[in-house]
């Protein structure tokens, strides 16, 4: 990993690209850069962005799961074994990797043996954190497995550590992964699953220092690597256990987790929400300030990469065990007129724009970070698709996904980039962020966001080690700041096609518009 440059205070890091401070000094009050340069060492390069960074989170939250994606067979909305149809379908426009469930906080309070078993016979519970609705376990692990099935991505289930026991978690595996004749593989076969499935990823337990039991870490410590030892691998399954990590810039967790149960997982999970305006936290309603504000929220989530992953590196210098970051995005204040349990927000241009830094960089430091998981895929924070009844719309994050899929399991290709500066009275973060990756067809794939809303950027860029003889891309902006998707304006924000892109030889001159998210293929 290279450390680059400081731009005034601004740490800016990474194992694929190097910011380079501008020439002239930042002063207050000055006018935006309007051009910023960009070296693509387009034949370098070894590293590989997992498509697991591409996550995503599903919680028993609001109406992420209920109604967001489980209507049950008798609804009249289209739905395959209880599962909607439109959902599942926008969800593989994403190419969606990997799914994180049943939480976050409802995790730590969920007994998994009463969400099986005929739906009628299922027992309720109220789901305290959120809202304290009655939870009715329509929706449980033979749901779940399903809708991955549906899906084509892998599971990543959390267990229970904060009220379950290690019988209950150790159960739970066998239960799904078992393939011979016990106690848990019989009761799945009794419950119509025959096969056991496939189990990728596991958590051991979640945000175990707040909701999930309020621990410290050397308690936790001790406790994930009792719980983890019964996290068992049958047959030919394979479980990649994941601990939980730090909230935000807390290293203190991050170190005890490492020298204490580092060698018994093979992930740790950071968590880190950026919130909304200053004045404002409305997802909708702000003003330049505060979408000023929440780009460097978002941005400041390099500043925890890099110093979670060189704590991790003291202990694993051969970065074995993966930097999760399974809860990330945008939270705003829920809409006017919801249940404030629910967490249920719009997605405007804005959040876009907050996807596409944090996917930039979690392509640069693909080394450490293996997985992440936007928070939450449906109706709940930083969502792909809202839900009302029978209605489903996109949302820019949405899009960002889309247009970011070629990054997933390609290789990152190391940049150079002299980013600009967007500045609003004394303050300045960069004005541009990138990532670029080779995918196995030689192609090159680069994804800017422009984030100054007032005025264009040029960037002016050079390849080194290709030849380039072909440019095209898509453009995801909107007349306002503010722009968003709504149920009667479902396009209102949309990818088009690019053509502010000019290739001549080794170089390519790309216009970007204000306010926008840009993805290009070159060949
Ligand atoms: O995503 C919402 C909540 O945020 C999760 O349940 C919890 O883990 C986090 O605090």
């Amino acid at each position: 990993m290279n450390i680059h440059s400081l731009w005034i205070g601004w740490l800016l890091a990474g194992s694929g690209v190097s910011m380079v401070a501008g020439e002239a000094a930042p002063s207050a009050g000055a006018a935006a850069s309007s051009t910023a340069r960009l070296v693509i060492r387009a034949g370098a390069g070894q590293e590989k962005i997992s498509r697991h960074i591409y996550g995503h989170f599903a919680e028993h939250l609001g109406r992420c799961i209920y109604e967001g994606i489980w209507v049950g067979q008798e609804s009249p909305i289209p739905n395959t074994r209880g599962i909607r149809n439109d959902v599942v379908a926008a969800l593989k426009e994403i190419g969606i990797p990997v799914l994180r469930w049943p939480g976050g906080c409802f995790a730590d309070e969920y007994h998994w043996k009463d969400g099986i078993g005929s739906r009628a016979g299922r027992p309720s519970m109220i789901n305290t954190h959120w809202g304290g609705v009655v939870e009715n376990n329509h929706f449980g692990t033979h749901e779940f497995l399903d809708l991955c099935g549906q899906l084509g991505c892998e599971p990543y289930i959390c267990g229970n550590v904060g009220s379950g026991t290690v019988r209950e978690m150790q159960e739970w595996v066998e239960y799904i992964t078992f393939d011979g004749q016990s106690p848990m593989a019989n009761l799945r076969r009794e419950n119509g699953r025959d096969q056991p499935w496939k189990l990728t990823y596991f958590g051991v337990g979640n945000e175990n220092w707040g909701c999930g039991g309020h621990m410290t870490p050397e308690y936790y410590a001790d406790q994930y690597r009792r719980y983890a030892t019964y996290v068992r691998n049958f047959g030919g399954n394979r479980i990649s256990k994941i601990a939980c990590g730090p909230s935000g810039g807390d290293y203190r967790w991050t170190e005890v987790l490492m020298q204490q149960a580092g060698r018994q997982m093979w992930g740790l999970a950071l968590h880190y929400y950026c919130g909304s305006g200053r004045n404002s936290r409305s997802a909708t309603w702000f003003d330049e300030a505060d979408w000023f504000h929440q780009l460097r929220s978002a941005l400041r989530i390099e500043e925890l990469i890099v110093k979670h992953a060189e704590v991790m590196d003291r202990f694993d210098p051969q970065k074995r065990v993966a930097l999760i970051v399974d809860e990330w995005g945008a939270w705003h204040a829920v809409e006017p007129g919801t249940n404030p349990g629910f967490l249920y927000q719009q997605n405007t241009l804005r959040d876009a724009l907050v996807a596409g830094v944090t996917l930039n960089i979690f392509n640069q430091h693909c080394n450490r970070v293996k997985m992440a998981n936007i928070a939450q895929t449906i109706n709940v924070l930083q969502a792909m698709i809202l839900t009302r009844g029978a209605e489903m719309i996109r949302t820019p994050t949405h899009h960002v996904f889309a247009m970011f899929r070629p990054h997933h399991d390609a290789t990152l290709v190391p940049i150079e980039l002299e980013a600009g500066e967007y500045r609003l009275g004394a303050e300045a973060i960069p004005a541009v962020s990138a990532s670029a990756s080779r995918d196995a067809q030689g192609r090159v794939h680069i994804t800017l966001c422009h984030l100054n809303p007032n005025s264009p950027v040029t960037v002016s860029a050079r390849f080194e080690g290709a030849r380039v003889s072909r440019v095209r891309g898509q453009v995801l902006t909107a007349p306002s700041i503010t722009s968003h998707n709504t149920f009667e304006q479902p396009d209102a924000v949309r990818p088009a096609a690019f053509d502010g892109a000019r290739l001549a030889g080794d170089r390519l001159e790309v216009v970007l518009p204000p306010k926008s998210v840009v993805a290009l293929e070159l060949e």
